[in-house]
C-alpha cells in the first residue's frame, strides 16, 4: 500500500465540520482500506478557536487563517463548510487559482453562483464536489452523476428538506398549529440559522436547482424556479387531507417536456397533495426522499437522512474519498461535477406554472349562508372546472366562517387562477383561497 497521505484542509469547525472531524478518525482505517492510502486532515480553520467542540484535534494545525491553509503545501482538497455567498466564494475561488480542489455543502452559493464556480473549477482543472449539498447522507448526487449516467431522466421529484417535512409530519399527526411545530424544529436543529429559508421553500429551491441540473444539463439558478412555502397551512388541510386519502409534502419536482422542439424544464417547489399509498408520502419527520426516474431504468426512489452533523459528514467524507482517488490516479479535474461536460449544460425554457394541468385542493374560507357554495361553483363552472369532492368544516381556528374543502378535477392552471381571482372577490368569500396542487404519479 503506498503511505502518503492525501491532505485535507477544513474551513469551518461548526456542526458538520466537527461531524467531518468524527468521521475521518473514527473511520480512519476504512477509508484507508478502501482508498490503498490515508485521508488526512491536516489544518482547519475557523474564527472560534477557543470554543470546545468535542473532537480530538492534536496533530492538526488549527488557527482563524483560512487563506494560509488554502495556500498550505500539505492541503491537497479544500473543505468549505463556512457557508454563505461571498466570503465562501472568494475562498473557493481563491483556493482553484492555488490549484486545490474543493469540497462543499454549499447549496445557496452554487444554486445561484454555480455557473462562475463550476467554469473557474474546469479552468484550473481541479475538482468541485457537493454531494453534502443536496439532502444530508443521501448520495442523491452521486448516484445521478454515475449509476443513472446513462439515462435520460425523466423527472425528479422529492422531500430534499427535513425541516418542513417534520413540521408537517407533525401537523398531521397532532393537530397542532404550525408555529407550535417550527419551534420544536429549531430545538431539535433541523432547522437553518435563518428557519425562513427553510419553511419558505428556498432551501428546498436551492436543492432542487442542483438536482435539475444534474437530471438536465438545465442552467438555472434557484431564483427562478417558482417557490411556495408551508407558512398558511391550518390542521384544517391536514384533517381534508386525510379524509380525501391524500398527505402533504413539501415537495420539490423537476420534469423534462420533450413535446416540442426545444426540450423545456419544469422546476417547482410548494407543498403538494400525494396520495399516502405513494412511497413518498411514508416518509416522516425531518428524513428526506428523491424519486428520481430515468427512460431506461425506470422508477427509483432514495430515502434517507437529509441533515444532520454525522449523515451530513458523511457525504462530505465520500467526496474527500472519491477526489483523493482520482488525485492518485492522475484523473483529478476530469469529473463532470454537474453529470454533464460544461459546455452541454445550457438555458433552458422553464415551463410556466399556468400550464400546469392536474387536480387541485382549495380551502375556501366563507360565511355560512346559503348560496354561497353556489357562487362558487358557479364560477368554477364559468372557468370548466369540475368539482370533484366538498366537505364543510366550521371551525374556531377560521373566525366567524367556514372552511370548504373541496378538490377539483384535473384543470389547467392558469384556469384555476382566475376562477380563484373571481372568488376571491365575493362579498361572502372572507380570506384568499388557499390552493395545494395535487400529483398523481409520485
Ligand atoms: N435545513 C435543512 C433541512 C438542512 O431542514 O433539510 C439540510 O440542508
Amino acid at each position: 500500500m503506498a503511505e502518503k497521505a492525501v491532505g485535507v484542509g477544513l474551513i469551518g469547525l461548526g456542526t458538520i465540520g466537527t461531524g467531518v472531524v468524527k468521521v475521518l478518525a473514527e473511520n480512519a482505517s476504512v477509508i484507508r482500506e478502501r482508498l490503498g492510502f490515508p485521508l488526512r486532515l491536516v489544518r482547519v480553520a475557523d474564527l472560534d478557536t477557543q470554543r470546545d467542540r468535542g473532537v480530538d484535534l492534536s496533530g492538526i494545525r488549527f488557527d482563524a487563517d483560512a487563506l494560509a491553509l488554502i495556500d498550505d503545501p500539505a492541503v491537497d482538497i479544500v473543505v468549505e463548510l463556512i457557508g454563505g455567498y461571498d466570503v465562501a466564494r472568494d475562498l473557493i475561488l481563491r483556493s482553484f487559482e492555488r490549484r486545490k480542489h474543493v469540497v462543499t455543502a454549499n447549496k445557496a452559493l452554487l444554486s445561484l453562483h454555480g455557473a462562475e464556480i463550476f467554469e473557474a473549477a474546469a479552468r484550473a482543472r481541479v475538482d468541485i464536489a457537493f454531494e453534502a449539498s443536496v439532502c444530508g447522507g443521501i448520495p442523491i448526487l452521486r448516484s445521478m452523476r454515475e449509476g443513472l449516467v446513462a439515462n435520460r431522466i425523466e423527472s425528479v421529484a422529492g422531500i430534499v428538506n427535513g425541516t418542513t417535512n417534520y413540521v408537517l409530519s407533525e401537523m398531521e399527526h397532532t393537530g397542532e398549529d404550525f408555529d407550535a411545530v417550527l419551534a420544536r424544529a429549531q430545538a431539535l436543529g433541523y432547522a437553518e440559522a435563518d428557519p425562513s429559508f427553510d419553511v419558505d421553500g428556498i432551501d428546498a429551491a436551492q436543492k432542487l436547482t442542483l438536482l435539475a441540473a444534474m437530471a438536465f444539463g438545465a442552467r438555472l439558478t434557484f431564483k427562478e424556479v417558482p417557490t411556495e412555502g408551508i407558512r398558511g397551512l391550518l390542521p384544517v388541510d391536514f384533517e381534508a387531507a386525510d379524509a380525501f386519502g391524500l398527505r402533504i409534502k413539501l415537495l420539490g419536482i423537476a420534469r423534462a417536456h420533450r413535446d416540442g422542439a426545444e426540450e423545456r424544464i419544469e422546476a417547482r417547489v410548494h407543498p403538494t397533495l400525494i396520495s399516502k399509498q405513494s412511497m413518498l408520502a411514508s416518509v416522516d419527520g425531518a428524513m428526506n426522499a428523491v424519486a428520481v426516474s430515468g427512460n431506461a431504468v425506470g422508477r427509483t426512489l432514495f430515502y434517507g437522512a437529509g441533515a444532520g452533523e454525522m449523515p451530513t459528514a458523511s457525504a462530505v467524507a465520500a467526496d474527500l474519498v472519491e477526489i483523493a482517488r482520482e488525485i492518485r490516479r492522475g484523473g483529478a479535474g476530469r469529473v463532470a461535477p454537474l453529470s454533464y461536460v460544461p459546455e452541454a449544460l445550457r438555458e433552458r425554457e422553464l415551463v410556466p406554472l399556468g400550464e400546469r394541468q392536474g387536480r387541485c385542493y382549495l380551502r375556501f374560507t366563507a360565511v355560512d349562508r346559503p348560496g354561497v357554495l353556489a357562487h362558487i361553483a358557479g364560477a368554477l363552472g364559468e372557468h370548466g372546472i369540475g368539482i370533484e369532492s366538498v366537505i364543510q368544516k366550521g371551525r374556531a381556528e377560521i373566525a366567524e366562517a367556514v372552511a370548504v374543502l373541496m378538490l377539483t378535477h384535473p384543470a389547467r392552471e392558469a384556469s384555476v387562477r382566475s376562477a380563484l381571482e373571481q372568488i376571491d372577490r365575493l362579498p361572502d368569500v372572507t380570506a384568499p383561497t388557499r390552493l395545494i396542487r395535487i400529483e398523481e404519479d409520485l
